[in-house]
């Protein structure tokens, strides 16, 4: 089941949502809301043992796994571990809300993509440049905000081991945009996540 506020999120899951949604009624800038949200999400990655449960950490056969911690009511904010083997990666794609994430164990790596035609909402004509890279290691804690979009792809080579993190985004993460590079075009594509 998806785990709503009140008796049924751990204290220290429904302490750190009280202080996004915070954030977000503070800030109306997603840039300020990374930046107060990001140092929650860092205290929070001392805790993680208290409130994740095997549940969070299941696999799945031919995909990495997305296993839901928590989802808002109203859909603002939601919680995810993924789960990580190596070889496993997202399509190219951007999540068109604010996220932070952390790594929990192993190394995600993040790597970006530019778009350089000059637009931001038209889905066809998208040209993207490849971007630098990033490697996340354990207690790091990363963030992104859209329009401009985060345009990336995450995963963990075959060559490196397996990778757990923890996905904070702005709204129930429940599609996101996936890009065609080559045909330059984005479409809107559910996600599927274990609950
Ligand atoms: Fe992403």
């Amino acid at each position: 089941m998806i785990r709503r506020p009140g008796p049924t999120a751990h204290p220290r899951i429904a302490a750190f949502v009280e202080e996004c949604r915070r954030a977000e009624l503070a800030q109306a800038e997603t840039a300020d809301i990374v930046l107060a949200v990001a140092p929650a999400l860092l205290a929070l990655l001392a805790h993680t043992k208290e409130f994740l449960l095997p549940e969070h950490y299941r696999r799945v056969s031919g995909r990495y796994g997305r296993n839901v911690v928590y989802v808002s009511p109203d859909g603002g904010v939601s919680l995810f571990t993924l789960i990580w083997e190596p070889g496993q990666w997202t399509p190219v794609h951007d999540h068109g809300t604010w996220g932070v994430v952390a790594v929990l164990d192993g190394v995600l790596e993040e790597r970006n993509y530019i778009r350089v035609d000059g637009h931001r909402d038209v889905t066809d004509g998208i040209q993207l440049c490849r971007g630098g890279v990033t490697l996340l290691a354990p207690g790091t804690v990363t963030t992104f905000v859209p329009n401009p979009d985060h345009i990336h792809v995450t995963g963990v080579p075959p060559t490196r081991g397996p990778a757990v993190s923890l996905h904070l985004y702005g709204r129930e993460m429940n599609n996101y945009n996936v890009y065609d590079v080559n045909a330059g075009t984005r479409r809107l594509i559910d996600v599927a996540y274990e609950v």
